[in-house]
């Protein structure tokens, strides 16, 4: 059992084999998630929501994911963990580096996830040069929903599309190992796929990515957030185990995310 890096998912996405990646907040969950093959447990500021029970990400702290960083990290003997960076935790090249590095250090984080495009190009430049690996999540952008005016899908007007794709160059000319794209049109997140080097991993971005992320809850069906993107697997398992099995069966043959599950 050979521990998932940053160069195992480039491997992956040159070999054609479909990356699966779930959220993760704690120990036990670590453990389930790394022993039904999931590759990729994010440490996702979606705790915020359903840990906290917050209505957004924005109050996760550093010290927040400094905490269950390192405990999911206990559990995850395979799988390759990756740590959100919370809300204003990295406004400056400079304080996303001292921030990142925490993470690291006292979190035991593999790789950082920032939310942004093409003016995060200096920051994932500066760490990357620093050791630090990243990476980027593109299109919603959970962290700027106030400023969104909320969750809706992106890449549906010329505008929109050429500046997601945009921000994927950047991001991949910057150094950043993999993107996150998260509910934008399947067409558009299939091309950026195509067109980058590096893994693009989708929630909300239909079957043409290199791979898939889901919030743990959501695809466990507790919480009560329904979301079109997403499928309930307990539905036809009997056990947590089970259902995280077949998430990653279907990511892996492709059939899932279903054409119900994306948006045109
Ligand atoms: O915080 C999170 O869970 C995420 C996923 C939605 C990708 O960023």
């Amino acid at each position: 059992m050979k521990k998932v890096s940053v160069t195992t998912l480039r491997n992956m996405k040159e070999a054609g084999e479909k990356i699966a990646m779930l959220t993760c907040y704690d120990a036990t969950f670590a453990t389930i998630l790394d022993t039904a093959g999931v590759d990729v447990l994010l440490v996702g500021d979606s705790l915020g929501m359903v840990v906290q029970g917050e209505d957004s990400t924005v109050s996760v702290t550093l010290d927040d994911m400094i905490y269950h960083t390192a405990i999911v990290r206990q559990g995850a003997a395979r799988s390759l963990v990756i740590a959100d960076m919370p809300f204003m935790t990295y406004a400056t090249p400079e304080q996303a580096m001292a921030n990142a590095a925490r993470l690291m250090s006292e979190g035991n984080a593999e790789v950082v996830k920032m939310e942004g495009g093409e003016w995060l190009a200096d920051t994932v430049s500066l760490l990357s040069s620093r050791g630090i690996p990243v990476c980027a999540h593109i299109g919603l952008l959970p962290q700027s929903v106030h400023k969104l005016g909320g969750y809706r899908v992106h890449g549906r007007d010329q505008a929109s599309v050429k500046q997601i794709m945009k921000d994927a160059l950047a991001l991949e000319k910057a150094g950043a190992e993999m993107i996150v794209i998260e509910l934008v049109t399947r067409d558009l997140a299939a091309e950026i796929s195509k067109a980058v080097s590096i893994p693009v991993i989708g929630i909300g971005a239909g079957a043409g990515c290199d791979g898939q992320v889901l919030v743990l809850h959501d695809m466990l069906g507790i919480g009560g957030r329904y979301m079109k993107m997403c499928k309930d697997f307990m539905q036809g398992n009997d056990s947590i185990q089970q259902a995280i099995e077949s998430y990653v069966e279907e990511v892996r043959a492709g059939t899932f995310p279903a054409k119900e599950h994306g948006f045109d």
